[in-house]
């Protein structure tokens, strides 16, 4: 059975059980801090399964883009492990549960309709006290107890170990099904059927609370199911990834054969650039941190599997065609981004080798270094450094001091990077709090009411506190200290999202004033970031919040130009120029777009006059909310990556824009006044920039702008700013002429000057020894200076200096013959070089050097000269 049919029955099997069949989320998720990438299919129900918000469904089946890094040194290794995969699950929120549940996976598993295994090669586990799940697969499926294996919380409890270890968050004892594949002595776990039904808090004990309700997480890892079915030994055999190993292992120029020594490494580079497909699809680009660095991890893995198979070049971008063929089917959309993807991956490619080849030899160094102190170790600090300043992924120096037979003190390096982090500043209020803890508890009370696309002010009551990372009910220290958060029942203040930054403003009372820095969302809640000026506050207490309504205005117009711009873009450029990114500011916008070249100029003109155009149309721009099917029906933009709920907000101006957006918009686009493009540039491989201005601030710099060329043109003494270029031409010309007379002048004064000079020089010991301040010659005349001197006389030493543009300039010569008797023009410019502030150094028969210190020259060439004479009289 093919792996598209395989994903399909599953989907309708328990379609035909009442489950609604649900798209996959999207893969690198952005509201849920917890996780990087989604790790299994029930994530995305994290909250109907805590029973938060209202239940519009209580039975799903999805098929699920998965990523897990946990494994990943297994990854070609072992025949079941991946990063990227995809899980088939199917959920209950408090409707059925075990048995359904257990019969169902059965049924599924050997029913001949279905997959139509044979029952007897199945076993299953369950958690050790689970008599209910036990009973079940015994008395009602029928397997008997010698095929129910009674397991530990380690292997019968999802998450594995929670009860005692965490994470907190719900889970519960599950039971899993094996398979023993034909002539295969070893069984394979091919679904966990997950009984949710506690949520953790804490530690152990009495830690396991019951949740409202129970509840079914299942998942089925969608390969090594096919691999089963298709009677394969590993999943890199079935059909969606086999081609691709022949592919990769085409691009990279060897041999595909699953037991040769390449097969390992190939397959690696297979599973690795398929995440990468995935997550640069959705726009996460590899980079330093979090996602990105595992992005960026990922690719330099694959890629130093490349190098060491013998391609040192970027190749790996090749696959990406391949990877969309083989996925387009559940995932078409992959087939808009090949071009996006595949440059981003090349560029990161080219990246790695570079650091590859600058980075080999301190490495190597390293390793003597290490070697010569009789260490095995490579230290924290020396793997930090190659981190730091070379760029080398800790992984790769692991894996290349493991081939030199070293270890790398990983520890040690652990703490170097938290002791930088901590140096940069980080640990900001949205970075520790948003990430973990306290607001889970106001999570239970219901999100935040948002206001604010009606209004700017409201009165609300204040429901939690967050100070110094925890919830307190009282809050009441002014004057400077970290920020806090206030989160409000309801509040006119947005939350920073969808590229449109949070509000600022002000939350008081009769007595109390907190000042609101920033806002920011957290799934439901929306939180006030600042610090209080006076008063205090406290949990209940009725508020009035007060947006900073000027600001907000400006907001909305760039929100509203980001659309104009999005429209101009795909009109002038095509299709193609989808959004990757926006940052929206007060009357200040930009936004990252898909495209493969620099914007002419005649382009950008262009676009903004497209989006003048629209702003004078002065259209309409009208707000519904529909359901997601209806707004695509009607053509809305719908980002790739973007997760969107059922209902969703549709933006529509006049009839040339429509897009999905939550952010606070005009009521008609002529309120945006007018919008300049600044600039435009590129921001990461196949990705490009254009910032913008709306209203106030364009005309302010369009207004500065005039007064720059007004204050040129008085400079220059134009007339009128129109004669500014023939003006600027003209002195241009002059210059140039003004340069070849003075080159000419300085070579015939020059040409004079080295006569004479050489003539009085003082001889020591039988040498002439030129040491002259070169007053009014250019430092970049000084050596033609010398090749007078030398023309002259061509067995003098010679030490020149000049100041020019205030900083010290030096240049020596020794003729051959003298550096025998021990002169070196190099020692010496580095003699005078530190007497003057500076430093420098070149070939013993020439060399060059600067100082910093003009008032030191005399001194400089004192010392100069008295370098000479010491190896000259010696
Ligand atoms: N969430 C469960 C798992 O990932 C089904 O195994």
């Amino acid at each position: 059975m093919k792996t598209d049919e395989l994903r399909e029955k599953y989907l309708s099997f328990f379609e035909s059980k009442g489950c609604i069949r649900r798209p996959s989320d999207v893969l690198v998720p952005k509201d849920d801090p917890t996780v990087l990438f989604t790790p299994a299919g029930m994530n995305q129900f994290k909250n109907q399964f805590l029973g938060i918000g209202p239940l519009e469904f209580t039975k799903a089946t999805t098929c699920q883009k998965c990523l897990r890094t946990g494994d990943i040194s297994n990854v070609g290794v072992t025949a079941y492990h991946h990063t990227f995969f995809e899980m088939l699950g199917n959920f209950s929120f408090g409707d059925y549960f075990k048995k359904e549940a257990i019969h169902w996976a059965w049924d599924f598993l050997t029913s001949k309709k279905w997959l139509g295994l044979e029952a007897d090669r199945l076993t299953v586990t369950v958690y050790k006290d689970d008599d209910e799940a036990f009973n079940i697969w015994n008395k009602e499926v029928g397997l008997p107890p010698d095929r129910i294996r009674r397991d530990d919380e380690y292997e019968n409890f999802w998450p594995a170990g929670s009860p005692t270890n965490g994470p907190d968050g719900v889970c519960g004892p599950c039971s899993e099904i094996y398979y023993l594949p034909p002539g295969s002595q070893k069984t394979v776990e091919i679904w966990n059927l997950v009984f949710t039904q506690f949520n953790r808090v804490g530690a152990p004990p009495d830690n396991l609370r019951p949740l409202p309700k129970q509840n079914i997480d299942t998942g089925m890892g969608l390969e090594r199911c096919a691999s089963t079915l298709q009677g394969v030994l590993s999943n890199f055999e079935i059909d969606i990834l086999k081609p691709l190993c022949h592919a990769a292992a085409e691009i990279v120029g060897v041999k595909y054969d699953f037991h040769a020594p390449e097969g390992r490494p190939v397959r690696r580079i297979v599973d690795h650039i398929r995440a990468c497909t995935f997550a640069i699809h959705e726009g996460c680009l590899p980079g330093n941190e979090k996602e990105n660095y595992i992005v960026r991890l990922l690719l330099r893995r694959a890629s130093m599997e490349a190098y060491r198979l013998g391609r040192q070049e970027p190749c790996l971008h090749q696959l990406v065609p391949a990877i969309t063929e083989m996925m387009r089917g559940p995932y078409p959309e992959l087939t808009k981004t090949i071009e996006t993807v595949s440059t981003a991956i090349a560029a990161e490619e080219r990246q790695f080798l570079g650091v590859v080849e600058r980075g080999v030899s301190k490495f190597h160094k390293l390793v003597e270094q290490t070697r010569g102190q009789n260490r095995t170790q490579i230290s924290g600090e020396e793997a930090f450094d190659l981190h730091q300043t070379d760029g080398f992924l800790i992984e790769l120096t692991e894996n290349l001091a493991a081939a030199e037979g070293l270890t790398v003190d990983m520890e040690g390096f652990q703490v170097c990077r938290e002791r930088a982090k901590e140096a940069s500043g980080r640990g900001a209020f949205a970075d520790s709090v948003m990430s973990e803890g306290p607001l889970d508890a106001l999570r239970k009370s219901g999100g935040t009411e948002f206001l604010g696309y009606d209004s700017t002010s409201a009165e609300a009551k204040i429901v939690g506190i967050i100070a110094h990372q925890r919830l307190v009910d009282t809050f009441d220290r002014t004057g400077p200290s970290d920020p806090i958060g206030v989160v409000l029942n309801r509040t006119p203040f947005y939350g920073e999202a969808g590229g449109q930054v949070g509000d600022t403003g002000q939350i008081f009372t009769l007595d109390t004033e907190f000042v609101v820095e920033d806002t920011q969302r957290n799934g439901d809640l929306i939180v006030h970031i600042g610090h209080l000026k006076s008063g205090k506050l406290t949990t209940g207490l009725t508020v009035l919040a007060e947006v900073d309504a000027p600001r907000r205005e400006g907001i909305r117009r760039a929100h509203s130009a980001t659309h104009l711009l999005h429209y101009a873009l795909r009109t002038t450029l095509g299709e193609n120029a989808t959004q990757r990114g926006s940052k929206v500011e007060q009357d200040q916008l930009r936004f990252d777009f898909a495209h493969a070249k620099q914007l002419t100029a005649e382009e950008l003109l262009q676009i903004e006059d497209l989006v003048n155009a629209r702003i004078s149309d002065g259209a309409d721009v009208n707000i519904q909310t529909l359901p997601l099917s209806e707004a695509k029906k009607l053509g809305a933009m719908a980002l790739f990556g973007e997760k969107y709920p059922d209902k969703v907000r549709v933006v529509t101006m006049g009839d040339f824009s429509l897009e999905l957006c939550g952010g606070t918009h005009l009521a008609n686009t002529g309120q945006v006044g007018v919008c300049r493009v600044l600039k435009e540039e590129l921001v990461a491989a196949g990705v490009r920039r254009i910032t913008c201005l709306t209203g106030p601030k364009a005309l302010t710099r369009m207004r500065e702008t005039d007064a720059l060329v007004r204050e040129a043109a008085a400079l220059l003494k134009a007339p009128h700013p129109e004669d500014l270029p023939r003006k600027i031409l003209s002195l241009q010309e002059e210059l140039r002429e003004a340069r070849r007379e003075l080159a000419r002048f300085t070579a015939q004064s020059l040409a004079d000057n080295a006569r004479e000079l050489v003539a009085a020089a003082p001889v020591i010991d039988g040498v002439k020894v030129l040491v002259h301040r070169a007053d009014g010659v250019p430092r970049e005349a000084l050596k033609e200076f010398i090749d007078h001197l030398r023309a002259c006389d061509p067995n003098v030493a010679v030490l020149l200096g000049v100041v020019s543009d205030g900083k010290v300039a030096l240049s020596a010569a020794v003729s051959k013959p003298l550096i025998a008797r021990g002169l070196n023009a190099s020692d010496c410019v580095k003699t005078a070089a530190k007497v003057a502030g500076g430093g420098g150094g070149g070939r013993p028969d020439l060399a060059e050097a600067g100082g910093k210190l003009p008032e030191k020259l005399d001194e400089a060439l004192a010392a100069g000269l008295e370098y000479y004479r010491s190896k000259l009289t010696i």
